[in-house]
C-alpha cells in the first residue's frame, strides 16, 4: 500500500456505501471514483467513449479493495441517463451516492452556438443530471447523497464566451436546492460544488487559455482533479449540509 493510498483509506467515512459518478471514465469523475472508494464505497462509473479509461478506473477502485463496474451511457440520451442509475443500483446492490459529474464544456460567441449545440448541451448538463438525480432519489433511503458538479462560472463569468455553459450549470444549483427541500424530511441530501479551472482533459493546464485562468484565481493557478474529489467525498459523508452550494476554485469568485 501506498503512503497516498494509506491516508485516503485511513478515513472511511462510506464503508459499504454504494455510487455512481457519472462520467467518471477521466478528470474529476475519475478522481472521485477513486476518492469514494478510498472511503470505503463501492462505486459505478459511466463513460460514452473512453472504455479503457473506464477500465483503469475499475482496476483503482479494485486495488482499494472495493467493487467496481463500468457502464457505458450516454447522458445525452434520456433513457441512457436515467437507466444508467438502475443499472448501478442494481450491480451494485443499492444506491447511496450519486455523483452527477458529467459535463460538457461548450463556450464561444453568443451569435455562433448553433441550436444543435444548444439542445446538446442542455441534454447533457441539465436533462441528464435532472433524470439520473430522479432516478436516484426513486431508489434512495435515509442518508442518500445526491453531489452535482457546477463550475465557477455561475458564481463569476470573467470574460465572453460562456452564455450556453453557464447557463446550463446555473440551472443545477436550482435543481440543488429544489432537490434539498423536496428530499431532505426523507433525509437524503443535495449539494453543489462548483470546481474552478482543473487540469483535465476539458481544461488542461497547459492549453491555450491557462495562463489567465490562473491569474483570475487568488492562489494564481489551475487545481487538480483530486482537490475537488476531496471535497466531494468530505459531502458525500456529511449529515448536516443541503441546499449548499461549494467554490473549489483557487478563489476565483473572491
Ligand atoms: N476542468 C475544469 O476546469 C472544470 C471547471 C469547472 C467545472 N467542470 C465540470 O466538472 C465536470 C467534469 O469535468 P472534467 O474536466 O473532469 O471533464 P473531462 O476531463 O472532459 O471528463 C469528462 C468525463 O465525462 C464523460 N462524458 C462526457 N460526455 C458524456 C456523456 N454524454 N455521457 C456520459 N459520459 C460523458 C467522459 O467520458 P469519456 O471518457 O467516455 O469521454 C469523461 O469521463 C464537468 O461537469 C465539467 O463541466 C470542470
Amino acid at each position: 500500500m501506498t503512503s497516498r493510498t494509506a491516508l485516503i483509506t485511513s478515513h472511511a467515512t462510506l464503508q459499504n456505501k454504494k455510487a455512481l459518478v457519472t462520467g467518471g471514465s477521466r478528470g474529476i469523475g475519475a478522481a472521485t471514483a477513486v476518492r469514494l472508494a478510498g472511503a470505503g464505497a463501492d462505486v459505478a462509473v459511466t463513460y460514452v467513449s473512453g472504455k479503457e479509461a473506464a477500465a483503469d478506473v475499475v482496476r483503482a477502485v479494485e486495488a482499494l479493495g472495493r467493487r467496481a463496474v463500468a457502464l457505458r451511457a450516454d447522458s445525452a440520451d434520456p433513457v441512457e441517463a436515467a437507466d444508467a442509475v438502475a443499472r448501478a443500483a442494481e450491480a451494485l446492490g443499492g444506491l447511496d451516492v450519486l455523483v452527477n459529474n458529467v459535463g460538457v464544456g461548450v463556450l464561444g460567441p453568443l451569435s455562433e452556438l448553433p441550436l444543435a449545440e444548444v439542445d446538446r448541451v442542455l441534454a447533457v448538463n441539465v436533462r441528464g443530471v435532472f433524470l439520473a438525480s430522479q432516478a436516484a432519489a426513486a431508489r434512495m433511503s435515509e442518508g442518500g447523497r445526491i453531489i452535482t458538479i457546477g463550475t465557477c462560472m455561475t458564481q463569476r463569468v470573467p470574460g465572453p464566451g460562456g452564455t450556453l455553459y453557464a447557463m446550463s450549470k446555473s440551472a443545477l444549483t436550482g435543481l440543488t436546492k429544489a432537490l434539498a427541500r423536496e428530499l431532505g424530511p426523507r433525509g437524503i441530501t443535495a449539494n453543489i460544488v462548483h470546481p474552478g479551472p482543473i487540469d483535465t482533459d476539458m481544461n488542461p493546464a497547459d492549453g491555450p487559455f491557462a495562463a489567465g485562468q490562473s491569474a483570475l484565481t487568488a492562489l494564481g493557478r489551475f487545481g487538480t482533479a483530486d482537490e475537488v474529489a476531496a471535497t466531494v467525498a468530505h459531502l458525500a459523508g456529511a449529515t448536516y449540509i443541503t441546499g449548499a452550494e461549494f467554490a473549489v476554485d483557487g478563489g476565483h469568485a473572491a
